[in-house]
């Protein structure tokens, strides 16, 4: 069976309480509970932290089980910072996916830097939670 991981980065705990006007109201355990079912073939794990080094060991592990075929990653704001995640990306030899809920690309002018996309096979972007559905069906493909 293929091993899908996600990662998610700071805030994304919130979701569901949090700018639900931009976000929506869905958490996001509820929204895994569903797309667990719809992806029921694959071994698809949930990993979030508010931790800047946590989200790197967690990339890092991920890679040295030999066990990932692929890793959807929201980096939530240290997309936009964050050389040190940027540097494990770069590291790392399992595809990358990227996810953002909102369009970054529509908001402040802060979001429009990605430090990740580089080192990713893609991003989805703008397509609210079922941004992560969307990004295991490119990695299975
Ligand atoms: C986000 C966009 C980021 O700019 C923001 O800091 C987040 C969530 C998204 O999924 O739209 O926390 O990554």
């Amino acid at each position: 069976m293929k091993h899908i991981a996600i990662v998610n980065g700071p805030n994304l705990n919130l979701l569901g309480t949090r700018e639900p006007e931009i976000y929506g109201e869905q958490s996001f355990e509820d929204y895994f509970e569903g797309l667990g079912a719809r992806w029921s073939g694959l071994v698809l794990t949930h990993f979030q932290s508010n931790v800047e080094g946590e989200i790197i060991n967690e990339l890092q592990a991920l890679e040295n089980s030999g066990r990932c075929d692929g890793i959807v990653l929201n980096a939530a704001a240290y997309t936009h910072t964050s050389i040190a995640i940027a540097d494990t990306l770069k590291a790392i030899k399992t595809p990358v996916v990227l996810v953002h809920i909102s369009n970054v690309f529509a908001r402040e002018a802060e979001r429009k830097t990605d430090l990740m996309v580089a080192s990713a096979k893609g991003l989805i972007c703008g397509m609210g939670l079922q941004g992560y559905d969307l990004a295991i069906r490119a990695l299975m493909s």
